[in-house]
């Protein structure tokens, strides 16, 4: 059992909660979540982590010594980042690679001064965007989606898999996460340090301040509940554009299961999400929205695509499960439901940040 854990963007959607996870499971450990709130919103989660006894660090990864202050830790979780695949597509890379691919550096060494090993949040956005615009697609109802047959080298209906070929550009984001998991191979054949990778799909929940490039879950549904405006960006505008979405509670039991066996599961990498029944398009999720609260609300079509837009995501989980056991266990209407009484049950601190998200901008399914 791990008796020091640091998680890095601590403050954020997937590091908040799993440090309130790991808390709830290792009573007597000391977590430590590091971030340095960069994020919009991520302030907010400071009370919850103080009440539940996680020790806050205002930090950055991109600083050796904010990491070398918090000292000595057994297991390193690396969740911090500039999490938007559109993030340097203004001609400004620099924050980005500084931070998701230096920053995730920092924190794979600093594992290795300390003997610690590394879980890593990547990103199914490594896969190649040429590759995922090649599948064979077909419109069926408001989806789109691969025919019932087709499938090969790591594609078929049941999603993506970790044979999916790497050639190809990928985003300026997936190239940051992809560069970072290819240092931490390195570290871990360098220097023995003990690591897991986990490319995430689409990750939602409670506490995820959507935006327009990220975290379409929960800015829809804030949408629906708030007000405000949301467009269905490329692909012809029509909202069919796919991806599966893995709840954050799942999130958070795969990775205490990849702390309790790292032994076995050292050098891993898997592909996780929610898999293919737990998939749906933007127009499906209106649908479910609009049949939860009864209220329909205009969603503007804009039918150019983005360059770094994909049409189609969804996990194949098969090897995670086969490694580990795991597999989703909230499906979309739990998922939706939780994030519905959230955003009801905090509308006071909700509603003013939503209200200030801007809608004009890309407002993608990252
Ligand atoms: N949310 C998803 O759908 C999704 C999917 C796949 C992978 N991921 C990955 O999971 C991880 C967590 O994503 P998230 O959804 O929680 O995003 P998030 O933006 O909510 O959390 C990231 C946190 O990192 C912090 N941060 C940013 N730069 C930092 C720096 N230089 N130093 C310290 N902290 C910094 C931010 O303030 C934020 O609180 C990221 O690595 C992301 O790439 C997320």
């Amino acid at each position: 059992m791990p008796r020091r854990i640091l998680i890095t963007g601590g403050a954020g959607f997937a590091g908040s909660n799993l440090a309130l996870h790991l808390r709830a499971e290792f009573p007597d450990g000391k977590i430590v979540a590091l971030d340095n709130l960069k994020r919009r919103g991520s302030e907010l989660n400071l009370p919850r982590l103080a009440a539940h006894g996680v020790d806050f660090r205002h930090g950055d990864v991109r600083a050796t010594e904010d990491l070398a202050a918090i000292g000595p830790v057994d297991i390193l979780i690396e969740a911090s980042a500039e999490p938007s695949v559109h993030a340097g597509q203004d001609g400004s890379p620099g924050y980005l690679i500084n931070s998701n691919l230096a920053g995730a550096i920092n924190c794979f060494d600093h594992a290795r001064l300390c003997g610690a090993d590394v879980i890593f949040l990547s990103s199914s956005r490594v896969y190649p965007i040429g590759a995922l615009n090649a599948l064979p697609l077909i419109e069926t109802g408001q989806r789109l989606d691969l025919p019932n047959d087709a499938r090969s080298t790591g594609w078929s209906t049941e999603g993506i898999s970790t044979e999916f070929p790497l050639t190809g550009h990928r985003s300026l984001y997936g190239a940051t996460k992809l560069s970072a998991e290819l240092m931490l191979e390195e570290y871990r054949q360098s220097y023995g340090v003990q690591t897991v990778i986990n490319r995430f799909g689409v990750l939602a929940g409670p506490w995820q301040m959507g935006k327009v490039d990220q975290g379409f879950i929960a800015l829809w549904a804030a949408r629906h509940l708030f007000g405000g405006e949301l467009n269905y960006l490329g692909f012809g505008g029509k909202g069919h554009q796919v991806r599966d979405v893995l709840h954050i509670d799942d999130m958070c039991r795969i990775i205490s299961c990849q702390i309790n066996n790292i032994d076995d599961l050292s050098g891993r990498t898997f592909n996780v999400g929610g898999g293919a029944g737990n998939s749906l398009s933007l127009a499906e999720l209106t649908a479910k929205c609009r049949d939860i609260l009864g209220r329909e609300i205009p969603i503007k079509p804009v039918a150019e695509t983005a360059p770094v837009d994909i049409p189609w995501y969804v996990t194949d989980n098969r090897e995670v499960t086969a490694a580990t056991g795991w597999q989703p266990e909230k499906n979309i209407d739990q998922l939706l439901g939780d994030v519905f009484t959230w955003l009801d049950g905090h509308k006071e601190q909700l509603e003013p940040y939503f209200a200030a998200v801007p809608s004009q901008k890309r407002q993608n399914q990252a």
